[in-house]
C-alpha cells in the first residue's frame, strides 16, 4: 500500500521557502498550513504566498485551510492549481458544494476534523471528498504531542471508508514522528503530515525516507 509523507512548512524558515522546499525534495508533497488568526489562534500566510509557492516547486501542494469563510476561500486556493485543498468541517457551511468547487479546478478536495469533532459528522459528507484529515493535535501550532485517542478515530475511519468503498485517502496531522508513525500507519493512515519531525532533522530527505520506511513497516 502506498504511503505518502507530506512535510508541513509551518516548521520551515518563512523567510527562505525556496531553500526549504529544495531541502525536502524526497517528499510526496508539501503540506501548506493557512491560518487566519480567527479559526485558529495563529496567523501564517494567504493566497498570494501560496500562489508563489506553487510557482517555485514541482512538489504537489497540499493546502490545509484553517480559516473562516472557507466556503468562499477554498475555490480561490484551488484556482491556483494546487494538488489538494482541505477545509475544516467546523468552518464549512456547505461541504458538498465547496468540495465540488475545489474539484472543478482539478484539485483534490479534503475534509478535516479537529480532535474534539466526532468522526460521524465528517462521514456524513465524506462521499463528496477525496481525502479525510484527522487532526491529532488542536490545530494552530507545530511541535505539539500526538493525542493518542486519535488512533481510535483512525481505526473507525479506516473501516468506515472501506465500507464506502471509494479510494478516499486517510491523512493525519499533528505530532507525527519516528516514534509513532508505524503504529499510526498500522491503524490505517496512508498520508502523513510531519512538520517539526522533518524540519528539525539535519538531513531532511533522509528523515523523510526514514519516516516513509517506518510507515511502510506498519502496513505488514
Ligand atoms: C497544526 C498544523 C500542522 C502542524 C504539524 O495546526 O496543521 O500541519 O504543522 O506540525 P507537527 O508535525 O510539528 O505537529
Ligand atoms: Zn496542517
Amino acid at each position: 500500500m502506498t504511503v505518502r509523507i507530506q512535510p508541513s512548512i509551518l516548521s520551515a524558515d518563512f523567510a527562505n521557502f525556496q531553500a526549504e522546499f529544495d531541502s525536502i525534495s524526497a517528499a510526496d508533497g508539501i503540506h501548506v498550513d493557512v491560518m487566519d488568526g480567527h479559526f485558529v489562534p495563529n496567523l501564517t500566510f494567504g493566497l498570494p504566498m501560496v500562489k508563489r509557492m506553487q510557482e517555485i516547486t514541482k512538489l504537489p501542494l497540499d493546502v490545509h485551510l484553517m480559516i473562516e469563510n472557507v466556503d468562499y476561500w477554498a475555490e480561490q486556493y484551488a484556482s491556483l492549481g494546487v494538488f489538494s485543498v482541505t477545509v475544516h468541517l467546523e468552518a464549512c457551511e456547505s461541504p458538498a458544494k465547496t468540495a465540488l468547487s475545489i474539484r472543478n479546478h482539478g484539485s483534490r478536495a479534503g475534509l478535516a476534523i479537529k480532535p474534539k469533532t466526532s468522526l460521524n459528522q465528517a462521514l456524513e459528507h465524506i462521499e463528496h471528498f477525496d481525502q479525510l484529515l484527522i487532526m491529532s493535535v488542536e490545530p494552530g501550532f507545530g511541535g505539539q504531542s500526538f493525542i493518542d485517542s486519535s488512533l481510535d478515530k483512525v481505526l473507525e475511519a479506516k473501516s468506515a471508508l472501506e465500507k464506502i468503498g471509494k479510494a478516499i485517502w486517510l491523512q493525519i496531522d499533528g505530532g507525527v514522528d519516528e516514534s509513532n508513525i508505524a503504529k499510526i500507519s498500522a491503524a490505517g493512515v496512508d498520508t502523513f503530515v510531519a512538520g517539526s519531525a522533518v524540519f528539525k532533522a539535519v538531513n531532511r530527505n533522509e528523515q523523510i525516507k526514514l519516516l516513509r520506511s517506518l510507515a511502510e513497516s506498519g502496513k505488514h
